[in-house]
């Protein structure tokens, strides 16, 4: 069958991938521990699976607005408000089956042939993969370690053309657990407003901070007409599978999204946001607790990797991923990752999965259990151990 060019464009998230080469060691009957998928190990809070239970018995079983309930878009509103100090309307919110399509809608509403995005790199690999589907050049700007996985404002400003039509920012970040310092963030702002660039803050990992508070770009004056924030309750309310996110933007975008939406989607499962607008309302406790395990586990694995010869680990400062440097083991990612698994059974992701800045690095997930986290150390040192002789 011929299959449309533009299928040619379209990246993946090697996540997916190594999981699939993962269950296949598991079926040859090896024990494998995950550490490359990025979602968290915990049930969804159970008042949360009540409510979205308790809907499904009340009828929320059929079609709804493409745009979202208006309960749930009024409380996200208010949570935008509240978090980011900010005063968006209901109706600059679009809620979706997860929050990947706020991504992809906002590139393709915005970048087409010709037109350039800057993103980070390394960064969360759907980026790339929607700018070239979009037909628009990706500008990867680098994250560097020794910025703590920020970007170099004037490298930004260097990057920018009269094409420039987004700028995507994501902190905390997928993969470095990198969070980008509020000077930072302040610079970035500036430089859009400068040049009148919108900006995509994805914000997924905003409830999953350890040191300070979570600073937003939004908050930066001058940046409302221009800004699209990606949020939602996957990683936050441990809802990966109930898929549900949103996008809070500019009014003028909102029939366009809307559009997306009846062309893809039709509606968010009603069920689904009752559940959501559950989360939003109810108690946050489950939240700080999960917070607080992942910090646990952030500081075991950060340590255990920092004890392995070859191998250096800055500590994270958000999300749920430790992204080591292992330049001092003298191969590749892929080659490191491709033997980890292999020989140890333990699944992880080549930092180059993640763009070229990627190179150098490997994305460990630490959303397993201590015991897991612990084995998987181990099998990691023996293996580093075996590659260095
Ligand atoms: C940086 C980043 N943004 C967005 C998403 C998408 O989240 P969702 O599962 O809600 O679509 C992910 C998921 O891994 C992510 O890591």
């Amino acid at each position: 069958m011929n299959v449309a060019n533009r299928m040619n464009l379209l990246g993946t998230e090697s996540a997916f991938d190594v999981l699939v080469k993962a269950q296949g060691l598991e079926a040859q009957g090896h024990d494998v521990v995950h550490l490359e998928i990025g979602e968290p190990d915990f049930d969804t809070p159970s008042h949360i699976v009540e409510a979205g239970k308790k809907a499904l018995d009340d009828g929320y079983t059929h079609y709804g607005p493409p745009v979202g309930l208006p309960a749930l878009r009024e409380a996200i509103a208010e949570e935008i408000n509240t978090t980011r100090n900010l005063s968006v309307h209901p109706d600059q919110v679009v809620v979706t089956p997860g929050a990947k399509p706020i991504m992809y809608y906002t590139i393709i509403a915005l970048a087409q042939a010709g037109d350039e995005v800057i993103y980070p790199n390394p960064g969360f690999p759907i980026y790339e993969s929607v700018i070239r589907f979009a037909d628009a050049t990706p500008v990867p700007v680098p994250l560097t370690e020794d910025r703590g996985f920020s970007l170099d404002v004037n490298q930004l400003r260097d990057l920018i053309t009269d094409k420039t039509r987004l700028i995507i920012v994501n902190s905390p970040q997928n993969p470095t657990g990198g969070v980008v310092p509020e000077s930072d963030l302040k610079a970035i702002a500036e430089v859009a407003v400068e040049h009148n660039i919108p900006v995509l803050s994805d914000e997924i990992y905003s409830r999953l901070i350890y040191g300070d508070t979570f600073h937003s770009i939004t908050a930066y004056d001058g940046l409302e007409n221009l800004i699209f924030i990606l949020d939602g309750f996957s990683k936050t309310y441990a809802m990966t599978g109930w898929r549900i996110g949103y996008g809070v933007m500019p009014s003028d975008l909102v029939p366009h999204f809307n559009r997306l939406m009846v062309n893809s989607n039709s509606c968010t499962a009603a069920f689904t946001q009752m559940a959501a607008l559950a989360a939003l309302k109810g108690p946050q406790d489950s939240v700080d607790v999960m917070r607080e395990e992942f910090r646990k586990r952030r500081d075991i694995i950060v340590d255990g990797l920092n004890a392995i010869p070859g191998i250096t680990c800055p500590t994270p400062g958000g999300a749920f991923y430790a992204f080591p440097n292992i330049t001092g083991l003298n191969k590749s990612s892929q080659e490191v990752a491709d033997f980890i698994l292999n020989e140890g059974h333990v699944a992880c992701l080549a930092g180059s999965d993640f763009g070229v800045y990627g190179e150098g690095y490997l994305r460990f997930s630490y959303a397993n259990s201590i015991e897991n986290i612990q084995k998987a150390l181990e099998r990691i040192a023996q293996c580093t151990a075996q590659l260095q002789t």
